[in-house]
């Protein structure tokens, strides 16, 4: 393939979500500038509506509007919220439903109830939530706030979503949180919350938020998506010649480690354009064709790339032969929108990869033949991205079960991908 083209990324999902939200803590009417409009967020937007805030449509022309009612705005929701596919709603709405003094049910898809919510329900009644689930700890549940205690929590997993659903109970509870985690894990919302001016501090893994009055009323541009970014890299990097130009993504260091991994496997990407917006860095990225080298992920960089492991295995299938990469630390990859441990190492197989897990390690063997067969994604968003991009090798043939899921979060994945790649 010749890689030819310039693409503007969507709005990144993870800020889009955390803006949303704190627009509807806020004391007045916010606009929102190039929010993500897919799946994830649309169900975040839905859920705040059914608590009775005004949010605007996503995915129309001008920006998204959000009326903000302070910072205890929500009333007692008719019927259950559901969250679908999307783990952050859940857990974010968690958070913000702690510090409100009704009772109210929250659900979402088969993927997202099977996903774990005892990181974020056991320190939520430990600030004062009463919190039941019919199933272990996991959706559907339901949440009753309250007034909160002040929370100093040590988490065991590295978690933006755990973090940030704690510092919204303390926002909307009105009380003083802190969270340590094992790594520092995506630091969106406290770059937001800087913004609008509350207290933010950090000493070494632990982050502490104090409670402010209230929240000014915003307006900005979202940052676009990294994670999204990356696919379009990494096929920049597989194609044969030229160059792929990517616009409009944010490089926060504590999302950006797919680059610095890339970087160490012989990909140089080029920053350009440099800008910043709602508190973000953000960049125009060219890839250009590389040939890669094996890669080592210690468990530590985990955290900065945890949505881009299963493109970097796909792309260290494509490093030199006779080497293993190795990712270290990757049993978070068991409780996303699928198991993307086991599928990645499966799908991989399938492919002609030599790929197999250990305990919380992957490897993945380079060298190998261009990649044909079908791929099962479970419905996962990143798992069909990841494989369609591994599929863009020369001589490769990747079939998807179902490409369908990239609406979640990158709804023109498909047309984008192939308005860069062209028949060499
Ligand atoms: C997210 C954090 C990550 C990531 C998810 C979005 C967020 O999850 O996998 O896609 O917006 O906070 P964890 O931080 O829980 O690992």
């Amino acid at each position: 393939m010749i890689a030819r083209g310039e693409v503007v990324v969507p709005g990144d999902k993870s800020i889009t979500h955390r803006a949303l939200m704190l627009a509807a803590l806020s004391d007045g009417r916010c606009a929102l500038r190039a929010p993500l409009a897919a799946g994830d967020t649309r169900a975040t937007a839905a859920a705040l509506r059914r608590l009775g805030v005004r949010v605007g449509a996503l995915g129309g022309r001008g920006p998204v509007a959000v009326a903000g009612g302070g910072l205890r705005p929500f009333r007692r929701p008719a019927g259950v919220l559901d969250c679908r596919n999307s783990g952050t709603s859940a857990r974010l709405l968690l958070g913000l439903l702690a510090g409100h003094g009704f009772e109210a049910g929250l659900t979402g898809d088969r993927s997202l109830r099977r996903r774990p919510m005892a990181r974020i329900t056991e320190p939520l009644r430990a600030m004062g939530a009463a919190i039941t689930a019919a199933d272990g700890e996991r959706l559907p549940l339901r949440i009753r706030g309250g007034p909160l205690a002040p929370l100093a929590w040590r988490s065991p997993v590295a978690s933006a979503q755990v973090k940030t659903a704690l510092f919204f109970a303390g926002l909307v509870g009105g009380v003083p949180v802190s969270v340590t985690e094992p790594v520092i894990s995506r630091d969106h919302t406290e770059r937001l919350l800087r913004l609008l001016g509350v207290r933010v501090s950090v000493d070494g893994t632990t982050t502490a938020v104090e409670p402010p009055e209230s929240l000014p009323a915003f307006e900005g541009d979202i940052p676009g998506d990294f994670s999204s970014a990356a696919y379009l890299v990494a096929a920049g990097v597989l194609a044969e010649s030229g160059e792929v130009v990517v616009k409009n993504v944010g490089i926060n260091p504590t999302r950006a480690g797919f680059l610095r991994a890339l970087e160490r496997m012989g990909a140089k990407i080029e920053l350009t354009n440099r800008w910043m917006s709602l508190g973000e860095p953000g960049a125009t990225l060219v890839a250009r064709p590389a040939a890669l080298a094996p890669v080592v992920v210690e468990p530590e960089e985990i955290p900065s790339m945890v949505d881009e492991v299963p493109l970097l295995a796909c792309l260290a299938s494509r490093a030199e032969r006779g080497w293993t990469s190795v990712f270290r630390g990757v049993g978070e990859l068991r409780v996303k929108e699928s198991d993307r441990l086991a599928l990645v190492a499966s799908n991989l197989a399938a492919l002609g990869v030599a790929a197999r897990t250990e305990g919380d390690t992957l490897f993945v063997e380079g060298g190998a033949a261009p990649p044909r067969g079908r791929v099962v994604t479970a419905g996962d968003h990143r798992l069909a991205m990841a494989f369609a991009v591994l599929g863009t090798v020369p001589g490769g043939a990747v079939e998807l079960d179902d490409g369908r899921s990239v609406a979640i979060s990158y709804p023109d994945f498909f047309r984008d991908l192939a308005s860069v790649l062209h028949p060499a």
